[in-house]
């Protein structure tokens, strides 16, 4: 019985809002289904597809997501901004789905995630374009809420091109996409940056930082779902770190799949510490190092 019902509630969420629970992998989803289910009070899945179809008072979204959601809400004057974001994307009777979706998607990041990686990224990968033409294009596909594309952007920047790199910087969370454009952050957050580097590319107030327009202006932050949206161009390098960790393996393996179609020749794809893909070498990948995988040419 509870296996039909939690069929429907996927195809619903499917249907009305775009999320295909299917392709996540069942345990993790069905952990974090449970504790948002206990927390609301709902005793099954017919439940929890009625409760997000329904309106509510936003206020207790917000309540909740100040537990629950990423360490931007335990600074008041970022809160109430997020605050009034947020309430406008609940407007309307989808705003229980959506929170649902984002309490699903974890959002955690941090400038120069895994820096060891980042040092290999700046010295053996992005110095090997520098002086391209046309100049290369860099997508960060999962981005959260921004430290990943804004530390591309400072390596970009750092690193002497001679025409500067694109950065497109996609997710599937409008909310953390949305943290992302107003690029503050706690500065625990940004605790694998150099001192030089905090100075020459953050403004600091208390103990809030705030990247400078020069990074925003290197990034085109949209909203993109990895597992069905178009890939539209090609790229020279993909960043794709801790997101392929929530897929099943047939959606992993479909979404590098269509990761080596969207790489230039030479292109490297740049993925989480924690990752593994099997099958790159039949998608014309090879492994270049630790966490780096490169594209074939012709
Ligand atoms: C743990 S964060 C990783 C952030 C960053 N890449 C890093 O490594 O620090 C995972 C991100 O994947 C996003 N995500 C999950 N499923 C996705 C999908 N189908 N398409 C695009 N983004 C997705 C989530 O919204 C979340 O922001």
């Amino acid at each position: 019985m509870e296996q039909v019902q939690f069929s429907k509630f996927k195809q619903r969420l499917k249907s009305q809002y775009g999320l295909d629970l299917e392709l996540y992998k069942e345990a993790q989803i069905m952990r974090r289904l449970r504790g948002y289910m206990q927390r609301h009070q709902l005793s099954g899945f017919a439940e929890l597809e009625n409760y997000i179809g329904s309106s509510h008072q936003a206020t207790h979204l917000i309540d909740y997501l100040d537990i629950n959601v990423s360490e931007f809400f335990r600074h008041p004057e970022l809160f109430a901004y997020l605050e009034q974001e947020i309430l406008s994307r609940y407007i309307g009777s989808s705003h229980q789905a959506t929170h649902l979706i984002d309490y699903l998607d974890i959002n955690v990041s941090e400038f120069f995630r895994n820096p060891e990686l980042f040092t290999y990224l700046e010295q053996d990968v992005l110095s090997r374009w520098l002086t391209k033409n046309p100049p290369v294009r860099i997508w960060s596909a999962g981005c959260s809420i921004g430290a990943e594309p804004y530390s591309l952007a400072i390596a970009v920047l750092e690193a002497g091109f001679r025409g500067l790199p694109s950065i497109w910087a996609t997710d599937l969370d409008a909310g953390a996409l949305q943290q992302a454009k107003v690029g503050q952050y706690a500065l625990q957050d940004v605790r694998n940056v150099t001192p030089s580097r905090l100075k020459k590319y953050f403004d600091l107030a208390g103990d809030i930082v705030t990247v400078k327009s020069v990074l925003k202006e290197r990034l085109q932050f949209a909203r993109h779902d990895l597992l069905c949206d178009p890939i539209k161009g090609s790229f020279e390098l993909i960043v794709c770190r801790n997101v392929a960790i929530y897929f099943t393996e047939d959606a992993k393996t479909a979404m590098l799949k269509r990761f080596a179609a969207a790489l230039a020749n030479d292109g490297i794809l740049f993925t989480g510490a924690t990752e593994s893909y099997l099958n790159y070498r039949e998608l014309g990948l090879n492994r270049v190092s630790s966490c780096f995988y490169r594209k074939e040419g012709a």
